[in-house]
């Protein structure tokens, strides 16, 4: 097979290979392509080139095709598909970070990740959940009236400052978890990566937001109990993707729910009614995921259930000795609700804090029964969650 092109004035080394490539496309290996041109350096070019792409110049000035062009990708293969439903069980190193779907040209370089099983880390909802996630971010220079007008007695402010202390330990650790199993799973999950992004860049607005508020009337912060770190810091250590996930945003980011929903309505000023009321909107978001990739492996893994169960006795064993909840931080709660320390008020606020607990104790148990665990079991699981509630 024969062709012939014109570069009229175009030379090799200003782009005139990618008509020539173009051209070579077409043909078969073997096939010649006859080459013209008006520019002088063009043989001298057209001569190194084809050398080092594996194509033969005669001195005809006529080029005939070589095959290492096609060769090169006779051991390429497809890395899945680009949507949702081109993702493969195991895609292995091979693929490490090519793009789902491409065409992946042999012999490149090996890359592990921790987590390379799609039953590991996928829900279904993943790519619906990144979609809502990145449409539902907010600006915390905008979203907030921080010029709000209010003057609260003092001891009232410093409860608002305590409770916003313990939010932004708590939203740290929101952010470091996922943040952390994010360099950690195969990039082939692609959704997953980004469910998990945005997950922590919610919890950068949540730190900012509750940080901005405590120091909004000038501070200082409040205290950070030995007890609240304990429990934070078991989260950091569970390595296992599913358990983490399952303490962090089953158990902890579902009773937190409840706690910024408690803030949302009882804070007494509006800038704290505010960034809760946000906060609790993205961290529907962080439960939905986690619950959805549990509730995805938890059908295909019937050892998942009795996994689940020893890391939540586990974690209580662990803090048997630590107080869990700061009395700080549960006297704050109090406070804020009552508005005042009028006896009939602080009755008010911790009869508010009792039913809190309640409800949080509730959503843990629903949340455990949808993962399959009868009531008792999902009752007496629920107990053994930590008092810092995260
Ligand atoms: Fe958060
Ligand atoms: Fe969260």
């Amino acid at each position: 097979m024969r062709a012939t092109i014109d570069l009229e004035d175009l030379g090799l080394d200003r782009g005139g290979h990618l008509l020539v490539e173009r051209a070579l496309a077409a043909l078969p290996p073997g096939g010649e392509l006859d080459i013209r041109g008006r520019d002088l350096t063009l043989p001298v070019h057209l001569r190194a080139w084809a050398r080092a792409r594996g194509h033969t110049l005669r001195d005809t000035g006529v080029l005939v095709r070589g095959s290492a062009a096609t060769d090169r990708w006779v051991a390429a293969e497809r890395a899945g598909g680009f949507a949702p439903d081109g993702v493969v069980e195991r895609p292995g190193p091979s693929w490490g970070v090519a793009a789902r779907g491409a065409l992946i040209e042999a012999g490149g370089p090996a890359v592990r990740f921790d987590i390379e099983e799609k039953d590991l880390v996928w829900a279904d909802t993943a790519p619906r959940l990144y979609a809502q996630a990145a449409a539902s971010q907010w600006d915390p220079q905008t979203a907030v009236d921080w010029n709000a007008a209010f003057d609260l007695p003092a001891e009232v402010e410093a409860a608002v400052v305590q409770v916003m202390t313990y939010l932004v330990e708590n939203e740290q650790v929101a952010l470091i978890v996922p943040a952390r199993f994010l360099g950690r799973i195969h990039p082939h999950f692609r959704e997953v990566l980004q469910v998990l992004a945005v997950q922590a860049a919610d919890e950068a607005r949540h730190m900012d937001v509750f940080a901005r508020r405590a120091a909004l009337k000038g501070g200082p912060l409040g205290v950070s109990g030995a007890g609240g770190r304990a429990s934070l810091a078991t989260l950091l250590e569970e390595p296992d993707f599913a358990l983490a996930s399952f303490l962090l945003s089953v158990l902890g980011e579902g009773t937190f729910l409840n706690l910024l929903g408690y803030l949302e309505v009882h804070s007494p000023d509006p800038v704290s009614r505010r960034i809760t009321a946000l906060a609790r909107q993205d961290e529907g978001r962080h439960v939905a995921f986690g619950m959805a990739h549990l509730e995805h492996q938890a059908s295909l893994d019937p050892a998942l259930q009795h996994r689940l169960r020893g890391a939540v006795e586990r974690r209580h064993d662990v803090l048997m000795e630590t107080v869990g909840l700061n009395q700080e931080v549960f006297d704050a709660l109090v406070l804020l609700a009552a508005g005042s320390w009028e006896p009939a008020a602080i009755a008010r606020g911790y009869a508010a804090v009792e039913e809190l607990q309640r409800g949080m104790d509730d959503g843990r148990q629903r949340r455990l029964v949808r993962l399959g665990f009868p009531p008792d079991e999902a009752a007496a699981l629920s107990a053994l969650h930590t008092r810092n509630f995260m």
